[in-house]
């Protein structure tokens, strides 16, 4: 058998596994077209208010080049990704605890691999998954930025999606190309979630994204879901200092307060999606990177 019909039976296999809807994680993957408009600051307090629900909450970290959620977080991974899909390390060994009760995984090199692995090595990663689903309520992924395979693979694969843009003319612009290479991929594609980050007030962050949303509509067909805004706030500058979240060191700040609003809002019942949870989004991670 060649490679790619050994990968479409295997993953064949595994299909239809995951039924136990109400148990599956589900997997919200955070991505931005432009860099540094504070998609990790935002996955980071998004990730401790979220937990502050109860929810379990496990953040994994696929931006390969940076380290920031590691810093942020005040952790050093020793393995990640790749000790896993060299079967060196079982998920569990590569789940890293921090001190805010949310757990962390490194994608490190290993995740750039996925285009590579055998057939084994696929059974394995699809499997080590399934423990994801029994442990996490939430998984949040942070990628880079941009418009490279790493970054958009990860938005097909999971059920929710977030972009992260700033009221800059070329981050909304990037956002926009973002979203446009995602709909040639995934035509089927009805409706994506925006926040909008660093904004100097409502009305700003409001025209920011009508402008979005009307192109989105206009030339994609797609809905564009306001999550809603951040205002730029220096307090999270500060709190980055301190190496502490700001959603901890300054729960009241504008910055935290925006951060709970839109916590609360993924929250609602209104809002959840069917999660088909960690294993299927491996599964289906896998495949697109193997294409
Ligand atoms: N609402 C905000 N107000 C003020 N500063 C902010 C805000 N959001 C993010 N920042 C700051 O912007 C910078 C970039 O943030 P962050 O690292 O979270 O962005 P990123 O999108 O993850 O970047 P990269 O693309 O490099 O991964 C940081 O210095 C962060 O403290
Ligand atoms: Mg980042």
């Amino acid at each position: 058998m060649d490679q790619a019909k050994e990968l479409r039976s295997l993953l064949n296999n595994y299909k239809n596994t995951n039924n136990k809807n109400n148990i599956n994680s589900r997997v919200i993957t955070i991505s931005s077209g432009k860099g540094g408009v504070g998609k990790s600051s935002f996955t980071i307090n998004l990730a401790m208010y979220l937990a502050s629900f109860n929810k379990r909450i496990l953040v994994i970290d696929a931006d390969f080049g940076l380290a920031n959620i590691e810093v942020l977080l005040g952790v050093r991974p020793e393995y990640n990704f790749y000790h896993m899909l060299k079967g060196e390390k079982n998920i569990s060994e590569i789940i890293v605890d921090t001190k805010y009760g949310i757990k962390l995984i490194s994608g490190g090199s290993g995740l750039k691999e996925l285009s590579n692995i055998n057939s084994s090595e696929i059974k394995y990663f699809i499997e080590q998954f399934e423990y994801i689903d029994e442990i996490a309520d939430i998984i949040i992924i942070d990628t880079g930025a941009g418009i490279s395979s790493a970054v958009t693979n990860f938005l097909m694969a999971s059920d929710e999606n977030i972009i992260v843009t700033t009221p800059e003319p070329t981050s909304f612009t990037d956002a926009y190309t973002l979203i446009k290479i995602i709909k040639e991929q995934m035509p089927e594609m009805e409706k994506i979630n925006v926040v909008i980050n660093k904004t100097d007030d409502k009305y700003e962050a409001e025209r920011i994204y009508s402008k979005i949303a009307h192109v989105c509509k206009k030339f994609l067909s797609i809905d564009v879901i306001n999550l809603g805004d951040i205002p730029l706030d220096t307090n999270l500058v500060r709190a980055v200092k301190q190496q502490k979240p700001a959603i901890i060191s300054f729960p009241e700040s504008d910055y935290s307060i925006a951060i709970k609003e839109i916590g609360k809002r993924i929250l609602n019942e209104n809002y959840i999606e069917q999660s088909s949870g960690a294993k299927t989004f491996m599964q289906r991670l896998i495949s697109i990177f193997g294409k």
